[in-house]
This record gives C-alpha cells, structure tokens and sequence, in this order.
C-alpha cells in the first residue's frame, strides 16, 4: 500500500452512517500512521458549522480543511485561512454588489449569518424556482461586471463563490503544495458541491450509493473510467471504493 491523499466532502458522504464512519476512520488514521496519507475535509460549512459537526461526530483530526465550498483553506490545524488561498480570490470578487444583486429576487433566502463568508454569499432557493431563477442571476451578476459562480447543491442550497474557488481547485492547490499526482488523489462526494471535486481530470472519484440526482446527472454526461459509483452509503461506500482502486484491502 502507498501513500494518497484522501479527499472527502462531510455531510452526507463521510458523515451519514456511524458505524461505516468508525471503521472508515480506523482504516484511514492507519494508513496516515503507515505510509503519510493525508486526510482533507472538503465542505460547505463554515468555521462554526464544521466545528460542530467535529465534536458531534468526534472527527478525526485532518491534515487541512478545506470549508465554505472551497473559499476557504485551513493548514495544520491551523485557525486563520491559508493567506496565500484568500490572496487568489479577490479580483471579480465584490460582496456588497453580490448581495445588492441578489436583493433583486425575491426567491432567494438568505442563509445564516455564520454561512455569509468573505468569499461566499449563500441563499435558500427552493427547486422548483430554480431553473428560472439560476440563469437570470448569472446573467445579472456578469454585468455587474463580477466573475463569480453560482452552485446548487441538494435542491435548497445556492453559494456564490469567486469564479477561480471551489472545493476542486482548493484541492488542487493542496495537490501542488503537498506533491500528489492525480493517480494518488482520490475525492469523495454526494451534491452538486463536489461536482468540482470529480470534474479534476485523472483524479480517482468515489461517489457514494446515496448520491444527489444533481450528481449523477453531471456524472452520466461526463463518464469517466477514473470515478467509482459505489453501492453502499456515506462512508460504506467510500470503504467500498477505496478497495476497488487498491488504496486500501
Ligand atoms: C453547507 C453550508 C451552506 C452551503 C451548503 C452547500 O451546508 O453550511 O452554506 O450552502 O453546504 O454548499
Ligand atoms: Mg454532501
């Protein structure tokens, strides 16, 4: 067994299934021990919505967190976002002007205060309003002049993001500094949020038995060899994938 570097979205996906989770977590802290495996949390959460989860779940601890859908990179534990991330995603980027624009529809719910983050506006839109609503807002917030993107993950939640963030860059980011090659990378999602994270050619792909039809949709019309559809779900299906590439027996 060699080392990879383990990718994983929370809710979900490694969050979900308790008993998969403990035996998950035991597999991945040994092959960290072993051979310098790194374990990364790629979520939409905030700070304070991850931390709550940690202690919850009672999480291992990860190498680097990457939060709010990729606009964020922490280090080693560390409690201040990676500067040399955030110093990426300024230009294009306007939060008052985002938020001005959003006013404008009114089928858009702001999310919680501890969700609005520097680099992410987030919204509730209900699905059936959707499929108006998204392509209107991209076109008002173009000419707004701001290079932004809209992500509609699990037919409620909207985030708009600086168009150069979101979780498959900042992994990318993470690939570079720490030397992995796409073969030795491998991600694991359920929603729209991580579509990102398997649109990284090369890179292995686990999407879990319980995956958003959002998901599966950009996954039939993107096939590719390098991404697993597992069975079972949550974190069943990521031990089920991680065997099927030889990451783990
Ligand atoms: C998490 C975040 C929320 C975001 C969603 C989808 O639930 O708390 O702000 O919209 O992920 O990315
Ligand atoms: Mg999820």
């Amino acid at each position: 067994m060699a080392k990879f570097l383990f990718v994983t979205d929370l809710d979900n996906t490694f969050v979900g299934n308790d008993n998969a989770l403990f035996e998950l977590s035991d597999r991945l802290q040994q092959t960290r021990q072993e051979h310098g495996t790194k374990i990364v949390y790629a979520t939409g959460r905030s700070p304070i919505l991850y931390q709550k989860l940690k202690d919850e779940k009672n999480l291992l601890e990860p190498d680097a967190l990457i939060l709010a859908v990729g606009t964020e990179i922490y280090l080693d534990g560390s409690d201040a976002p990676d500067s040399e991330w955030s110093g990426k995603l300024s230009s294009g980027w306007n939060r008052e002007v985002v938020v001005s624009t959003t006013t404008r529809f009114p089928e858009l719910v702001p999310q919680p205060d501890s969700e609005q983050r520097p680099y992410k506006s987030s919204f509730f839109l209900q699905e059936e309003a959707a499929a108006r609503v998204l392509p209107q807002l991209e076109l008002e917030l173009q000419e707004s002049s701001l290079d932004v993107k809209l992500i509609y993950s699990s037919g409620i939640d909207l985030d708009i993001i600086p168009r150069r963030s979101d979780k498959g860059q900042a992994v990318q980011f993470l690939r570079q500094k720490w030397k992995f090659v796409a073969e030795q990378t491998v991600v694991c999602g359920d929603s729209g949020n991580d579509i990102a994270l398997f649109a990284v050619e090369a890179g292995r792909g686990i999407i879990v038995g319980n995956a958003r039809p959002e998901l599966l949709q950009w996954h039939n019309e993107h096939p590719a060899r390098s991404r697993y559809l597992a069975t079972n779900f949550c974190a069943g299906g990521i031990l089920e994938g991680l065997k099927h590439f030889g990451f783990l027996k």
